[in-house]
């Protein structure tokens, strides 16, 4: 158990003394100290791939901000590679996948590929138990997404159409995935993370009858196999959050990771989810004032004493200045409850 369990007790209603807090994309660019170590690889896959700096890399967050949990260091691309599916990041360009869109040129999937991501839990946990550690993986319709779309993309209009027109191509490549994840997320519990995020980070992008039909049937079956696996702790990360919650209610997720389009306050009073979220990333850009406002103004409103975990609505930005994440982290902390 680590000496600050704030996320685990918060994640299971427990009393907790106040609310824990992380920041997704925490160990990224806007850290010097992160774009020092990422300089000593040629690429950011080379990174991932480095047992020993990315474990330093998951730790940066917690001795530079003193967050509450760790994020391990990776992506949640890697097991696509382990999929025969050739990835890379271009510098400035983001992520790239070459796929055929046939299935068949997908092989199974074998863990022993991203052997490399449990060791980095392992050792992550070897070399501290001040806090949690937290593994995680993409939800399968947004794996599918970069693997039709090769990469980012601005209306996902590959997707939709390969979606519609060859739906039960598109189901089979969701089951893959599905199975995909629930290997790679049960050997990142065996490794010892302590709770697991699933990101679905481009469903708002779909209509709720979509993301009813082809998204959510396949994550919820993906969390239920996690949950009947162990007790860990999910957290399921949703954007286009507003529209989906009704649905999402029902999985057994235990925790709702939600953007700015939902109130947490009233989603809490609807639903019994413990709930993460939900600051708009941009108010860092703002002034001192204006975050230390807007961040103790949704903490001020959190109806209940546990259930909530506070973080951003999506992740931080390479633009952003490293001492405004910090007045952001040490607000939320000397927040008393
Ligand atoms: O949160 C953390 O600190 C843990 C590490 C983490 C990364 N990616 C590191 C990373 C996590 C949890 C992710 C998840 C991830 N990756 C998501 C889901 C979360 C979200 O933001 O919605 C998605 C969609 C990806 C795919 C991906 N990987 C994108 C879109 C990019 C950005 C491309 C770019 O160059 O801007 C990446 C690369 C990436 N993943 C970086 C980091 C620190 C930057 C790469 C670099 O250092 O050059």
């Amino acid at each position: 158990m680590p000496k600050n369990d704030l996320l685990l007790r918060s994640l299971r209603k427990e009393p907790i003394e106040r609310f824990p807090v992380w920041l997704m994309r925490q160990a990224g660019r806007y850290m010097p100290q992160y774009r020092e170590l990422r300089n000593k690889v040629n690429n950011f896959l080379e990174l991932c791939k480095n047992v020993d700096l990315a474990v330093e890399v998951s730790l940066l967050p917690l001795r530079l901000l003193s967050v509450d949990a760790i994020i391990i260091f990776s992506d949640i691309l890697v097991p696509l590679e382990a999929l025969g599916v050739k990835l890379e990041f271009v510098e400035g360009e983001g992520p790239k996948l070459y796929w055929s869109s046939e299935l068949k040129d997908l092989k199974p999937y074998d863990p022993k590929e991203n052997a490399y991501v449990f060791e980095i839990i392992r050792k992550v946990k070897e070399a501290q138990d001040e806090v949690p550690v937290i593994g995680f993986g993409g939800a399968p319709f947004t794996l599918a997404s970069y693997l039709i779309e090769g990469g980012a993309s601005r209306d996902f209009r590959k997707t939709k159409l390969f979606m519609w027109e060859k739906e039960k191509e598109f189901k089979k490549l969701m089951e893959l995935l599905t199975e995909t994840q629930i290997t790679y997320l049960k050997e990142q519990i065996n490794a010892g993370a302590d709770v697991i995020q699933v990101f679905d980070s481009w469903a708002n992008y779909l209509s709720v009858e979509d993301y009813e039909e082809y998204v959510f049937p396949f994550v919820n079956y993906l969390v239920s196999e996690l949950k009947e696996f162990s007790d860990t702790p999910v957290i399921y990360f949703f954007r286009g959050s507003s529209a989906f919650i009704d649905a999402v209610a029902d999985t057994r997720a235990d925790c709702l990771s939600v953007d700015w389009s939902v109130d947490i306050p009233e989603a809490m009073k609807l639903y019994e989810k413990a709930f993460q979220g939900n600051l708009e990333p941009t108010v860092l850009y703002a002034s001192e004032e204006v975050i230390k406002e807007k961040t103790l103004s949704l903490l001020k409103r959190i109806p209940e004493k546990t259930g909530y975990i506070f973080n951003l609505g999506h992740g931080l930005a390479p633009d952003m200045d490293m001492k405004k994440v910090k007045l952001l982290v040490n607000t939320v902390k000397s927040y008393q409850l």
